[in-house]
């Protein structure tokens, strides 16, 4: 057997073709003739066939290996080596393996290069089909199209060429261009390794040396970092966060960022048991422990990156599915989507053309089921944001699983993610410090007679937002009280001007819109929000950013019902949504996540304006209100005593 040469050595390869197509053969041959078998084997079996009478076949030596491999625990059942001069090869996955589909498209198995192989005698089948429309899914480049059984259609060359164009027509569409298209006899050892005699017509290369022409991956080590944290243990004092390089190099005094926190802190040490030297850096595919010089929160699930290089965090996710389950996939459906070591719930929000992967055709009546062996294009949305890639940038943390209950249902791949522009939260300058002026928060509240607050609307386009937060901002002025509207329409056209309405976007929206009504409540006024904020992630996080600061913050939920605010459309967006020419229109093709426990709720289809205004006015002046008790106070009463 060969020795095992370092990962980045081994081209990893995949046979895959319809059932006895010659898979096991196939591998028996490639074994057989690069003189991988261990000794003495081959005779064994040979021997052991005569006594049975029977006759030996070359996928017998397969089985005969797998069986051995079995024994042996500290191997990978599914792949095999096999070593020429050049180099070692791993054939991933076994055939016959019921799992082949599962582990390529869940990553389990990655391949360099393939092999498709297809009976000569009985043509193109489904299956070939649907193997090849995989390899277009996976991105594997380097492919082999070897026309097996040759030798039952007498080496007729125009039948081989009959099925290479038929099968190159297929594979056209799918961007799989084969690099060589051979005609072989597995069983007979024709064009396996070496040149036939009665395949003389074909001028090409055998498989062994298409293969020895394919070059190895590019190394992961000049990827960006993505080190996946599988668990956070203590020990004495210390956190230490254990995971895999998947991408990348991480040393000893790197700044990182943990995705999707983004918390960040350097890298202390690198934890090595075994190691007689201190280790001060690792690369891709290595499993490390480290710890970080400040005890940040870190746990499974996240992703540290460089802080110049990180993955994008969104709560949607673009992906094309290829779904395995009996049970369709569904739109609308809750999902968990597994993605390096994060698991989180998502909910299926759009299907775009479903493609069944044997035909190709496309479904032209949307049904909102993705079937068995269908591939779609759809975009996720998760309950908290996740750390990824797309898949042509970083392959491990560009694919996902999505689990139908507790079974694998079907694989995505993600591609079409903006990286993140936009990067909030980070403090990205060093050497700051916040500046205290000398007029206090007390000075301000015996000035003006009033406190600084913050009343955040949310609630649909068209719900009343701006009416109310205007018709409040008046009121509250007459009365003496110093109030300003922050419009989620008048930020848009300055602070926000560069967001748009994706998910993302959104999130920041709101943030930039905390952090200014923060300020703002700081310098005394009572701050009225009217931003639609579908988010109630992004709501709490404003809340958070508020009361942080010691500024009183109330939620009030405009609820009027989506029907309501249609029959308004103020502005006509409603009727632009529902003709298509706005995508992701909240409440039509883009969600609202209504408050479950805001200070205050308005049916503003059962109340009357007035009715809304007092009842906000209320709110208003009572979070306002000198008296109204800071956190502090609220702590631990009587402590002013
Ligand atoms: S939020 O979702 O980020 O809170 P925001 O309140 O700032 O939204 O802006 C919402 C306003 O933008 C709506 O009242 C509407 O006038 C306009 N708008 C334009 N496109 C969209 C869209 N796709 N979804 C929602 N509102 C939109």
């Amino acid at each position: 057997m060969s020795t095992t040469a370092p990962e980045s050595q081994r081209l990893k390869i995949v046979i895959v073709g319809h059932v006895d197509h010659g898979k096991s053969t196939l591998i028996g041959r490639l074994f057989y003739d690069t003189n991988s078998l261990p000794d003495g084997k081959v005779e064994a079996i040979q021997k052991a066939c005569e006594a049975e009478g029977m006759e030996f076949e070359y996928a017998f030596l397969l089985d005969a290996l797998l069986e051995e491999q079995e024994q042996n625990i500290t191997i990978d059942t599914t792949q095999i080596q096999f070593r020429t001069a050049q180099r070692n090869y791993v054939i991933i996955d076994a055939p016959g393996h019921k799992e082949f589909l599962k582990n390529m498209i869940t990553g389990a198995a990655s391949a360099d290069a393939a092999i498709l192989l297809i009976d000569a005698h009985e043509g193109v089948q489904e299956q070939s089909r649907r193997h090849g429309y995989l390899l277009s899914l996976l991105g594997v480049k380097q492919v082999i199209v070897a026309v097996n059984k040759m030798d039952l259609i007498e080496f007729n060359e125009e039948k081989f060429h009959a099925l290479q164009k038929e099968y190159t027509a297929f594979l056209k569409p799918l961007g799989v261009t084969p690099s060589h298209f051979i005609p072989i006899s597995a069983k007979h050892g024709h064009n396996i390794t070496k040149a036939s005699a009665q395949l003389a017509w074909y001028k090409g290369p055998s498989i062994l040396d298409a293969l020895e022409s394919f070059s190895l991956p590019p190394s992961q080590d000049n990827l960006p970092l993505r080190f996946l944290v599988q668990d956070v243990y203590r020990f004495d004092e210390r956190r230490i966060i254990a995971g895999r390089i998947e991408a990348g190099k991480l040393k000893v005094g790197d700044e990182l960022v943990f995705w999707p926190d983004r918390k960040r802190s350097k890298v202390k040490s690198i934890e090595a048991w075994s190691a007689k030297e201190p280790v001060t850096s690792v690369t891709a595919g290595q499993s490390v422990a480290i710890t970080l010089t400040e005890q940040i929160f870190a746990e499974r699930g996240q992703i540290a990156s460089h802080a110049d290089n990180g993955p994008v965090e969104d709560r949607e996710v673009t992906a094309r599915i290829f779904w395995l389950h009996d049970e369709p996939l569904r739109h609308y459906g809750n999902y968990t989507l597994k993605l390096g070591t994060q698991s989180v719930e998502a909910h299926l929000v759009t299907i775009n053309n479903v493609i069944d992967s044997s035909t190709l055709t496309t479904s032209k009546e949307p049904s909102g089921l993705v079937a068995k062996n269908e591939v779609a294009e759809v975009v996720l949305r998760t309950r908290k944001p996740i750390a990824f890639d797309n898949r042509d940038v970083v392959t491990e943390t560009g694919r996902f699983v999505l689990m139908q209950g507790s079974r694998i249902g079907g694989g995505g791949i993600i591609h079409g993610a903006e990286y993140n522009a936009k990067t909030p939260d980070i403090i990205k300058s060093e050497n700051i410090y916040w500046s205290e002026g000398e007029v206090t928060r007390e000075d301000r509240i015996t000035h003006f007679n009033h406190r600084g607050a913050v009343i955040w609307l949310t609630g649909l386009s068209g719900s009343g937002k701006s009416t109310l937060a205007k018709a409040l901002e008046t009121t509250l002025f007459v009365r003496g009280i110093g109030a300003y509207v922050l419009d989620g329409d008048n930020l848009r056209h300055g602070i926000a001007s560069d967001l748009g309405f994706s998910a993302a976007d959104r999130t920041e929206n709101i943030r930039r819109a905390a952090h200014a009504a923060r300020l703002l409540a700081d310098a005394g006024l009572v701050v009225i929000t009217a931003l639609i904020s579908p988010f109630a992630e992004d709501r709490n996080k404003a809340r958070e950013i508020i009361t942080e600061a010691d500024i009183p913050f109330a939620e009030v939920y405009v609820n009027t019902p989506l029907e309501v605010c249609e029959q308004r459309d103020p502005k006509q967006l409603y009727a632009k949504a529902r003709a298509g020419e706005i995508k992701g229109f909240t409440g039509i093709d883009a969600p609202y996540e209504p408050p479950v426990k805001s200070e205050l709720e308005l049916p503003t289809d059962k109340l009357t304006k007035e009715e809304c205004l007092a009842r906000l006015l209320h709110v208003a002046q009572e979070i306002s209100s000198a008296d109204y008790p800071d956190k502090e106070e609220e702590k631990s009463p009587g402590a002013s005593i």
